[in-house]
């Protein structure tokens, strides 16, 4: 399995990575690695998995923190706070592999479509990026066909990564609120 994770993260990268394992490094480490930075090429990667939301049953992996008395009235749910912890897989199917995690906030923060500003890390758990994260922030109208979000940062292999994510929404259940949608990453790190 972890062949295969590897294999397809890797498939788009444009230069071949040298570059060992870096995560959890200690401070002389990292300072190593910044002083060579200058003379190191930039890597081009580009990333492609599917984020599961799940807003109903017993597990749900986006949960409401807080809203405003005006929320539940808004046809745009203006002002709801959520967090959620989404799991992303390699394909569309929930058991299609384990990439790694969705985790941050998210605001409700249009009082004319609905649309989330949204702040959290892609947390990768499995395969060739185990460990390294992405922190994603942008501005997310979900009813809409394609959304881009801003990578402006990670760490491990991706420090100071600089990017954008590109969503596209494959099923939403308007009933649950449930949602698969495909995410292609393309990150400079
Ligand atoms: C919100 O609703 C609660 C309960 O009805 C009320 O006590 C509170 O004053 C309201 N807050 C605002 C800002 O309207
Ligand atoms: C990912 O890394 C963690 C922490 O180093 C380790 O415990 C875990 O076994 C790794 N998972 C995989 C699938 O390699
Ligand atoms: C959508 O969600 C509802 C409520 O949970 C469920 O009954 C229905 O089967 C779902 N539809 C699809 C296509 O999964």
């Amino acid at each position: 399995m972890d062949k295969v994770i590897y294999t397809i993260l890797m498939l788009c990268s444009i230069v071949p990575t040298a570059l060992p394992m870096v995560h959890g490094d200690g401070p002389s480490t990292k300072k190593n690695w910044f002083k060579k930075l200058p003379h190191k090429n930039q890597k081009a990667t580009h990333l492609h998995f599917y984020l599961h939301d799940i807003v109903s049953g017993p597990n749900p992996t986006n949960i409401p923190i807080a809203m405003s008395n005006s929320t539940a009235q808004s046809p745009t749910y203006f002002g709801l706070i959520a967090a959620i912890d989404d799991p992303l897989t390699l394909g569309p199917s929930p058991d299609s592999g384990i990439v790694g995690r969705a985790q941050g906030l998210f605001g409700s923060t249009s009082l004319e479509e609905i649309a989330f500003h949204m702040t959290f890390d892609i947390v990768f758990t499995n395969g060739k990026y185990n460990g390294s994260t992405l922190t994603v922030v942008g501005r997310n109208p979900f009813l809409r066909e394609y959304r881009e979000l801003s990578i402006v940062g990670g760490s491990g292999v991706f420090r100071l990564a600089r990017g954008t994510a590109i969503l596209n929404t494959v099923t939403y259940n308007s009933t649950s609120g449930d949602a698969v949608v495909e995410y292609n990453v393309m990150v400079l790190h």
